[in-house]
């Protein structure tokens, strides 16, 4: 990789000398006599490294100092000193200089420290843009859905967001916790500081409170490091808390008294430390339940419970399916290079009729599997999977289901029947009749007929 460098010091001949000195294959030296000259080459050029004298005429190396950390956080800077003001130097890395190089020295000195810095430089520029490439990423994960139930969702995250307030997400599996919980941070006051997820179910119980408040080398057996838990890692961020509900009891006391009073105690290690984290927790069980049962704190849940976002199921936003299934089919196909447009009638109205236990997590990995397998440029029926056409309880092997019950009068059940069907159709293409006749699989003439048999008025129907 190329680099530039820009050496600063108002001594022009030891400029020179660096510059001859420094430059070399795939580097590139600057020079500049103060700090207001190194700032507008700065503003100018894309400089990997600055070296620079302490004591300068006009802007000096401390001021220069502050203004990269403030302006160009990810350039590193070394300081040249002269050996009666170490002092100085000290004061230089306190506030943020990579490093520095006592004056005189000699030149393979300051290669080697250079070197260093560039390699620190690489580090932090791959970081950079590792994280633009995640967020990124994470816009393909918008929020879509229109559906009332979806709506409600969407304002609640709107009138939190900007607050540091508790939020306790909860929905069945897949219905998009994680995704509500990122979307809360990444439009809130605290985007630009970590996001650091936990899920409590998946950590050994043994190992939790270590992961969540960290500890001191020699705590405990395997602890042959210092380490940072996750309250630290999301010090001035979120912390998600995901199945808050299988917490283990000791250790929600513990969570408890850092979400009170701010305060974390590493394992091992008797001192407090503050930390300032937002905390976002998620489960798909039911708290209050847990509670009754006594697995749960009453109070932790008071704590947790301050701004609930309940979640949909599914088939409670069936309104949502279509847009959500060409949302996946056209980012999924694009990703595994094929092109699909969308789906047919026919596959868009068994994906609505079905029940999605495991809700849009289940719905996507349905429409990945569909992507793969169609040929053309629409998905269609077949290449949906079998099970979405099938009743929901699949008869065990050796029972037979007893029968539907009989009816005292076939004809006025049939008609409720049909009633809530067609008033089922109306509602989810609200009221639009065409829709609706093609969902239900009947010709619109058919389901005209039927709406005047049936005694049903359109205009009536919520849109
Ligand atoms: N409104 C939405 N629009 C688009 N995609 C969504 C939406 N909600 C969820 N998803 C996607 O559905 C999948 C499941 O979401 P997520 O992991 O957030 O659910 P969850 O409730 O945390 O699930 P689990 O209980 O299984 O952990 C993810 O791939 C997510 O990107
Ligand atoms: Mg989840």
């Amino acid at each position: 990789m190329s680099h530039h460098l820009l050496v600063v010091d108002d001594e022009p001949k030891l400029c020179d000398l660096l510059v001859s000195a420094l430059t070399q294959n795939g580097v590139q030296v600057s020079s500049a006599g103060n700090g207001l000259q190194a700032l507008a080459i700065l503003e100018l050029e894309n400089i990997d490294l600055i070296i620079s004298d302490w004591r300068m005429p006009g802007m000096d190396g401390p001021q220069l100092l502050a203004e990269v950390k403030a302006r160009y956080p990810l350039v590193p800077m070394i300081v040249m000193t002269a050996y009666s003001t170490v002092k100085n130097a000290v004061q230089s890395m306190r506030n943020g200089a990579y490093d520095y190089i006592a004056k005189p020295f000699d030149i393979d000195e300051l290669d080697i420290t250079v070197n260093k810095a560039l390699a620190w430089r690489d580090i932090l520029r791959d970081n950079a843009r590792l994280r633009a490439e995640l967020e990124e990423h994470h816009q393909f994960d918008s929020l879509v859905g229109e559906s009332p139930a979806f709506r409600r969702v969407l304002q609640a995250i709107d009138s939190v967001r900007d607050s540091t307030a508790t939020v306790l997400i909860t929905g069945e599996s897949g219905t998009g916790k994680e995704m509500v919980a990122r979307a809360i941070h990444k439009h809130g006051g605290r985007a630009d500081k970590p996001f650091v997820a936990v899920n409590c179910a998946a950590i050994p119980e043994g190992l939790l409170e270590s992961e969540m408040f960290g500890h001191r080398k020699g705590a405990f057996t395997g602890a042959v490091a210092d380490r940072v838990g996750r309250f630290a890692q999301a010090d001035g961020g979120t912390l998600f808390l995901d199945e808050i509900g299988d917490m283990p009891l000791a250790l929600q006391a513990k969570i408890l008294r850092a979400l009170q009073e701010r305060v974390i105690e590493p394992v091992g290690d008797p001192r407090e430390r503050k930390v300032d984290v937002r905390v976002i927790a998620a489960t798909h069980k039911s708290l209050l339940d847990a509670v009754a049962a006594k697995e749960f704190r009453e109070d932790l849940y008071y704590r947790l419970n301050v701004f609930p976002i309940p979640l949909p199921a599914l088939r409670e936003r069936n309104e949502d399916i279509p847009a959500l299934a060409r949302h996946f089919a056209v980012t999924l196909a694009a990703a595994a290079g094929k092109r699909i447009n969308g789906f047919s009638a026919q596959a868009v109205q068994a994906m609505v009729a079905y029940g999605w236990p495991g809700n849009i997590r289940e719905l996507q990995n349905c429409v990945e599997r569909a992507t793969i397998v169609a040929t053309g440029k629409q998905i269609e029926e077949q290449d949906l999977p079998a099970y979405l056409f099938h009743s929901p309880v699949e008869p065990r092997e050796n029972q037979t289901l007893p029968g539907p019950a009989v009816p005292e009068d076939l004809d006025a059940t049939l008609a409720d029947n049909e009633k809530n069907y067609i008033l089922a159709a109306l509602h989810q293409t609200h009221g639009v009749q065409a829709a609706a006749a093609q969902l239900l699989g009947i010709s619109e003439r058919s389901l005209w007929y039927r709406l005047k048999k049936l005694d049903i008025h359109v205009d009536k129907i919520a849109r």
